[in-house]
């Protein structure tokens, strides 16, 4: 079943939701482990994988938004939530697809106004820029942070469902 149904989410949201939160992990770990690092040549080979990922999640999101809004309808709330539940978790769900978003903006301007992308794609010599030296760089950062808040309270929230509620809410983002 590809498309959502009151009860569960369909298989492409399910897919899209997994391998948006696994490629989110991939992304936080490269990033936090390039922020500070001297090594230029260790830090390009990150970025060559850090940056078409970021590309990537920010091309699925839209596809995302764009599947919701002309292909599919999210399920029902389910009935252990209150309506400022609800609200919250819509909340978060937006605020996710902002900072997907200005996450992979902020990224590519980088790479653009820095001319790192020369570097790590192109073959230009090196070594990197400072990239705290061009503008996206700090809305990346606070945005990589706010990432995290949301996490946790998104995975909190599943958590709670999973083990204080017990109402298999988990299991509506899942294929069975
Ligand atoms: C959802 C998408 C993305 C996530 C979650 C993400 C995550 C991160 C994180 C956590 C950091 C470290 C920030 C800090 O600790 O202050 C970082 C740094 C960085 N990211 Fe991303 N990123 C994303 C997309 C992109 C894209 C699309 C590009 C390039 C096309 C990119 C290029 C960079 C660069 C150049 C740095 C700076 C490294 C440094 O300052 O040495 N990122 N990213």
């Amino acid at each position: 079943m590809q498309k959502s149904t009151p009860k569960k989410y369909g298989a492409v949201a399910v897919t899209v939701h997994w391998l948006t939160a696994l490629l989110i992990a991939g992304l936080l770990i490269s990033g936090n482990r390039m922020d500070g690092m001297a090594d230029s040549a260790a830090k390009a080979q990150l970025l060559m994988i850090h940056a078409p990922v970021g590309v990537l999640i920010g091309l699925l999101t839209l596809f995302r938004i764009f599947w919701w809004w002309r292909f599919d309808r999210k399920p029902e709330p389910v009935g252990t939530t209150s309506a400022w539940q609800e609200r919250a978790a819509q909340g978060v769900h937006v605020l996710f697809y902002v900072v997907i978003l200005g996450m992979a903006a902020s990224g590519i301007g980088m790479m653009v106004l820095s001319g790192a992308g020369e570097i790590v794609f192109g073959g230009a010599p090196g070594p990197l820029p400072d990239f705290g030296n061009y503008a996206p760089r700090a809305p990346h950062g606070i945005g990589a942070k706010a990432m995290v808040a949301l996490l946790v309270l998104h995975a909190g929230a599943a958590l709670y469902h999973h083990f204080f509620l017990k109402d298999g809410l988990i299991w509506r983002m899942w294929y069975r």
